[in-house]
Order: structure tokens, then C-alpha cells, then sequence
């Protein structure tokens, strides 16, 4: 690192989820590729900073270096639930960034913008407790932030413990019902404490210089005109690899936070074209035993391949498949605990994807151009299915029966669905469309790389 001459330096700080991490990092990446004067430091906390160590997802590149900052808990054995995490990080979070920044001075390294994260909101008042100017990277859709924002200012009826199911309308946004904002945000919805936290980064925006979203113009025309009469706001994304959009790059950092099985694509290899069901629920998401079960039958009476990330939880639980399901589906199916999505989705022999609609999976599929079986869980997930769906048409949602459970006929149903009839062609066309635009955002002169370029210019001139 030392050949290199430091010019401007960004503290790019992440929350401590793989969701988060991988978004961080391409954003990282595409920074220090747009101008050689830009060195970026990506901090997370130790126990992710350990784990990306340990499955080489930090890699190697001049220009990145990855640095940890204490959040008061030991690297090992930590298993608090979100809510306590999240209350111990927002205690000692602050004071662990604050050294880290004091030690970046002493090493010759100080800081000349930080990069915040929705869910970390106090990052906002250590920048300031630095005078060191802030951004935030918002790493989920701009038409998520715009119900955020508009929730947090009551500006039109949100769902209340009384009046829980109505159609919510927000100015650039589809009707959105209950069951399509995102849950955090509903009463009695799963994972409330990031609603404190999202909606309390919101409250500090005014402080916050840039406010740079993953997600790009002729993606989200509406609701990001919308937001941005409320309060600025720049799509810098797609992050997804730049190679995803045909672009040649120096080999990127993937960020995965557990190791790889990357010999499934061998497996892809010996598969007819657009053949495979892919089937992947991101890094949180858990499935109920009884929801495995109609998933895995669903998939074997499909009579069709499939690749299915079957993750446990957690170190210590494991993914049970049904008795007799491997027999079943033998040399049609490959099970993984993790894989390369980014290479999966972009594989010839795939045909679409069965998601949890987590961001980042949204938008690498939409720069893949594959077509989408939309399986949304919570969060923002069920927002992304929505727009996914009814307002992209690139997708088939799964529906759940009365009990919550997606069975096997409608596995099977959805399945034939998007691969075959008219409804088929009219999904995989607005789907190469998407992808042409998330190119076309990205490449020189686009509505992103624009964007991007007036950051970088604004960072420069604040250092010279
Ligand atoms: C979480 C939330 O669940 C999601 O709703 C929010 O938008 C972001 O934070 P996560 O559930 O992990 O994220 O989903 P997602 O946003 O899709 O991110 C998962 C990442 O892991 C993607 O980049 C995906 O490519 C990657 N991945 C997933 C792999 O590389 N290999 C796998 O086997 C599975």
C-alpha cells in the first residue's frame, strides 16, 4: 500500500450483516476504480471482520483496506437476538468508531469522509463530533426510503394497532396494502428495532451531505422523483459486479461472509439451457420445517433441475430435507449451503430464480435479466416482491395459503407459469429490458455513473 499515493480517504462503515457487507464492498470497489486518488477503509465490526477473514472475503486490493471497530462484544459466541444486538451496538458502536478513526490519524491515514449506513444512525454524530463530512449508502430501494421518510413524518394514513389492513397511498408509489410495506414498519411487524433505527438515521439527514442509493433512475423514475422533493437523494447502483453487465473488470472482491461452494457450477455445466430452478433465501431468512417440506416436494414433482441454497440459521441448527427427497430428485438436484450467486444467475443453463427478494438478490437479478419467483419473507423483501410483480412484471409471486405456507401445487403451478404460455415470453422481455437499463445506468455518461461522478468531485474538491 505504501507505493500509492493517499490523496482522499473514505471511512465506508458498514453494518454487520452480509446483506449490507456486500453492497459496501462493491460500493468500495466502484469508488476506487472511478479515481486513483481515492483509497476507501471499510469498517464493520470484529465478529464480521473476523468472519470475512476466515472466508477470504476481504481479499486483496490496494486501494481497500478493511478495519474493524469494537461494538463491546467478544468475536465468538455472540448469539444475541436483533434487538439486544442492535441496543449494543447503537451503546458501544460509537466510542469503537471513534478509536478506529483516532487510529487511522496515528497511522498516517485520517479521514476525510464517512459513509454511513441506514441501520448505524449514530455514525452520523461521530462524523460530526469530527467535523468530517458525512454520506449515508442506502442499500435498499429508493421506493423503500420514500415510504421510510413518509412514515416518519405522517404524511399520509400508515397502519395503526387499530386500523391495521388498509391501502396505504403514497405520493410515487403504487397502492401499497399492509402486506407490502415494509414489516418493520407495521405494528406488530417482525424486526421493529431497525425501524428505530432506519427511520432515526432519517431524523439526521439534514446533517448528512449525500445520500447515495443503490438503485438507478429508469428503475425507480417515480418514486425517486417523489423522494426527491422531500430531501436529495443520488442512485448510484446497481452495485452488482460490474462483470454481471458485460463489463471487463480487475477481478472483484466478493464479500461472502461463508465459504463458497463454487463447484456448482460445474454441476451447471452438465445442465440443459435455461433448465435449472435456482432457489436461494439470502443470508437471514429461515424456513419452517413444514415450509421446507412443500418447497422440496414442489421442486421434485416440477420433474425439472434445480440448485438450492439450503442454509441453516445459524452454526449450530441444521437444514432438515424431507426423508426420501434426495432419492427422489437424484442427479437433478444440487444442494449448497452457499454459492456464487452473481455466477449462478448469470449461468446459461439457469432459468429463474426462486427469491426471498432481498435487495441485493433483487438487483443482481435484475442486471442477470433472469425471471423471478418472488418468495418474500419480511422487511423490505415483501416491498421488492411488490414492485417485482405488479409494477416490473419480471416476476410470479408465490402465494401463501391460509396458514402462511406456499405448498407444493403452487410451487409446481408457479413454476410452469414462468416457464411456459404467453404470461412466460411477456416476463422474460421485461426482464432483458431491466437489465439493458441497469446497464445503460452504469456505463459512461449513465444516470449512476453520473451521479457517482459528482461525489467523487465533490469529495475532491473538499480535500484540495
Ligand atoms: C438482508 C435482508 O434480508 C434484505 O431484505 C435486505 O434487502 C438486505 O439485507 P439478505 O437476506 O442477506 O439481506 O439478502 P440479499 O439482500 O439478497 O443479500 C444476500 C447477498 O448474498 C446477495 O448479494 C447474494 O448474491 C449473496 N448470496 C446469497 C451469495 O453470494 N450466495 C448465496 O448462496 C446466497
Amino acid at each position: 500500500m505504501s507505493a500509492i499515493e493517499v490523496n482522499i480517504h473514505i471511512l465506508l462503515v458498514t453494518f454487520p450483516a452480509q446483506g449490507h457487507v456486500k453492497p459496501a464492498i462493491r460500493f468500495a470497489r466502484r469508488l476506487t476504480a472511478s479515481n486513483a486518488s481515492l483509497l476507501v477503509s471499510l469498517a464493520t465490526n470484529e465478529a464480521i471482520g473476523q468472519q470475512m477473514r476466515d472466508s477470504g472475503a476481504a481479499g486483496s486490493d490496494e486501494h481497500i483496506s478493511f478495519e474493524t471497530f469494537s461494538d463491546g462484544l467478544s468475536v465468538v459466541g455472540n448469539q444475541l437476538d436483533a434487538d439486544k444486538f442492535m441496543a449494543q451496538l447503537n451503546r458501544a458502536g460509537p466510542e469503537g468508531l471513534a478509536t478506529l478513526i483516532n487510529d487511522l490519524q496515528v497511522r498516517g491515514r485520517p479521514v476525510h469522509c464517512i459513509v454511513s449506513n441506514p441501520f448505524v444512525p449514530w455514525v452520523v454524530d461521530v462524523a460530526e463530533g469530527f467535523g468530517i463530512p458525512c454520506a449515508m449508502l442506502w442499500v435498499q430501494s429508493c421506493a423503500v426510503y420514500a415510504v421510510c421518510y413518509q412514515s416518519l413524518y405522517r404524511l399520509d394514513e400508515f397502519p395503526t394497532p387499530e386500523r391495521l389492513n388498509i391501502d396505504v397511498s403514497l405520493r410515487g408509489l403504487p397502492v401499497l396494502k399492509t402486506n407490502e410495506l415494509p414489516s418493520f414498519l407495521v405494528p406488530f411487524g417482525p424486526y421493529q428495532c431497525l425501524a428505530d433505527a432506519i427511520l432515526g438515521h432519517i431524523k439526521k439527514i439534514k446533517k448528512v451531505k449525500w445520500v447515495l442509493a443503490n438503485s438507478f433512475h429508469a428503475l425507480e423514475t417515480e418514486a425517486i422523483q417523489s423522494v426527491s422533493e422531500l430531501t436529495p437523494i443520488m442512485t448510484i447502483g446497481p452495485l452488482v459486479p460490474l462483470g454481471l453487465l458485460g463489463r471487463s473488470t480487475a477481478s472483484e472482491v466478493r464479500g461472502d461472509l461463508w465459504k463458497s461452494e463454487d463447484d456448482c457450477l460445474d454441476w451447471l455445466n452438465t445442465q440443459p439451457k435455461e433448465s435449472v430452478i435456482y432457489v436461494s433465501f439470502g443470508s437471514i431468512v429461515s424456513l419452517s420445517p413444514k415450509q421446507i417440506e412443500e418447497l422440496a416436494w414442489g421442486l421434485a414433482s416440477s420433474g425439472r433441475p434445480f440448485l438450492w441454497v439450503a442454509k441453516p440459521v445459524d452454526s449450530t441448527s441444521e437444514f432438515l430435507l424431507p426423508t426420501g427427497f434426495l432419492d427422489a430428485t437424484a442427479g437433478r438436484g444440487k444442494i449448497v449451503k452457499w454459492c456464487p450467486q452473481v455466477e449462478v444467475l448469470t449461468h446459461p443453463s439457469v432459468s429463474c430464480f426462486v427469491t426471498h427478494c432481498g435487495w441485493n438478490s433483487t438487483l443482481e437479478t435484475i442486471a442477470a435479466g433472469t425471471p423471478i419467483l418472488a418468495f418474500a419473507h419480511w422487511g423490505d423483501q415483501v416491498t421488492n416482491a411488490k414492485f417485482l410483480v405488479d409494477v416490473y412484471s419480471v416476476g410470479v409471486r408465490l402465494e401463501r395459503d391460509a396458514e402462511g405456507v406456499v405448498r407444493r401445487e403452487e410451487v409446481c403451478r408457479c413454476i410452469e407459469e414462468i416457464r411456459e404460455g404467453p404470461r412466460a415470453a411477456k416476463i422474460r422481455e421485461n426482464a432483458m429490458k431491466l437489465k439493458e437499463a441497469a446497464r445503460e445506468a452504469l456505463e459512461e455518461g449513465g444516470s449512476s455513473d453520473k451521479n457517482l461522478m459528482v461525489f467523487v468531485e465533490d469529495l475532491i474538491s473538499l480535500a484540495s
